[in-house]
């Protein structure tokens, strides 16, 4: 993926020369080099400064005109599945977070292309119900170019080992290429990937973990902390996951990503609500908002999942959100500038006030979702890959 270093190069005459002509820091312009990238931002300044230059850019200049293949980002992503954060290293991550980005460029600015997937069959699997994560798969799928069908099996009337296998059978003999899988059961997704010959995403089992939600969390945060000048790193931000921990998925497969890249993470939480083994996950325990948010760049709310409790976890919603509710008074206790996310569905009033959810200066919540869809389409792109690959 190159067509950052072709403008840089072909259009300026190199790294130098391009930072005098846009007036940027040479740092800044191998930066875009190193990342085969240009920020959407500066489109219309490297436009403006390629006129003297002789060259009229348009946005489709600032991308390559085939997407990338996920082994031009130097390294050969080979995974099957999208199972766990466990199952990936480091390189396999950077790699589904460029193709992420890519996507997230593209879909700004013109159609995507829809050849990657085309021919391929998607279908989701959704024993849980599910809005965002389920549309978002659709979706991404849908701007590939595969055959997207969507399932939705209410599980309460299911006997869940038998009706696993069951339908692991049925849906192997509808031949599909890639299957998502949501299911209440911790490890239902992983026995599936056992039962079926094609490529199986984890989109969220029980408590267990939600790893595409946790790839497209970094994505947001990538994007985040590049804007205004920033290098877009994870490492060493310090970043509080709050609420209800024992029962989220989004937050396990969040601690394992976040530590991965250099994060330090802290938990935050009433202790009925922390598992019990968190102290081995590689994180910092706190149970007040006071103390826990000092000093944090990022707060990550979690929902009260009151379906998953079988008994009183908490007093009521309002002490709940009395003591570990984000509001602007416990917002202050983290660093000037604190961004604030959530995977969605909000329980406004609960876990956060609609004052921050709703202020684009400090939520990151709708860009959550933008996201999701290109991190998924980059995802479903890598495992694609791996089968067209697969002798
Ligand atoms: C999360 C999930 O389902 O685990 N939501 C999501 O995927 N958007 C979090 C939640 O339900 O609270």
């Amino acid at each position: 993926m190159s067509y950052s270093k072709s403008i840089i190069d072909d259009i300026f005459g190199g790294i130098r020369p391009a930072a005098r002509a846009l007036d940027k820091a040479a740092t800044t312009i191998q930066g875009w080099y190193d990342a085969g990238t240009i920020p959407q931002k500066h489109w219309p300044d490297v436009m403006e400064a390629a006129k003297s230059f002789n060259h009229h850019l348009t946005p489709d200049d600032f991308f390559p005109s085939q997407a990338p293949s996920p082994s031009s980002f130097g390294y050969a992503f080979d995974k099957m599945h999208c199972l766990s954060i466990d199952d990936f290293h480091r390189p396999d991550i950077e790699t589904l977070l460029s193709l992420g980005e890519y996507y997230l460029d593209l879909n700004v600015q013109k159609s995507p292309d829809r050849s990657v997937l085309k021919g391929k069959t998607l279908i989701n699997v959704f024993f849980e119900n599910s809005t965002r994560t389920e549309k978002s798969f659709e979706l991404a799928g849908k701007r590939l170019g595969a055959d997207v069908i969507s399932m939705q099996i209410a599980s309460s009337s299911v006997k869940k080992g038998e009706t696993l296998l069951d339908t692991a059978a049925t849906l192997n003999a509808m031949n599909p290429d890639i299957l998502t899988v949501r299911h209440g059961s911790s490890g239902a997704p992983a026995l599936l990937a056992q039962k079926v010959s094609c490529s199986v995403i984890n989109a969220g089992d029980g408590i267990h973990e939600h790893p595409t939600q946790a790839l497209l969390d970094a994505l947001t945060l990538r994007q985040a902390f590049a804007r205004d000048g920033g290098d877009g790193q994870i490492d060493g931000l310090r970043i509080a996951i709050c609420g209800d921990i024992l029962h989220s998925r989004v937050a396990r497969s969040n601690v394992k990503l976040l530590n991965m890249l250099g994060a330090e993470v802290r938990l935050i939480g009433p202790p009925t609500l922390l598992p019990i083994d968190a102290d081995r996950w590689g994180v910092d325990i706190f149970h007040d908002m006071k103390t826990g948010l000092k000093g944090c760049d990022v707060i990550m709310m979690l929902r009260l999942q009151l379906e998953r409790m079988n008994g009183a976890f908490v007093p009521s919603k309002r002490e709940y959100f009395h003591f570990h509710g984000l509001d602007r008074t416990k917002l202050g206790y983290a660093k000037d500038g604190a961004l604030v996310m959530h995977p969605g569905p909000m329980n406004r009033g609960v876990e956060i006030s609609s004052d921050i959810a709703d202020d684009p200066e400090i939520s990151l919540i709708t860009q959550q979702v933008e996201t999701g869809v290109a991190m998924r389409m980059g995802i479903l792109h890598a495992l694609s890959d791996v089968q067209d690959k697969a002798p």
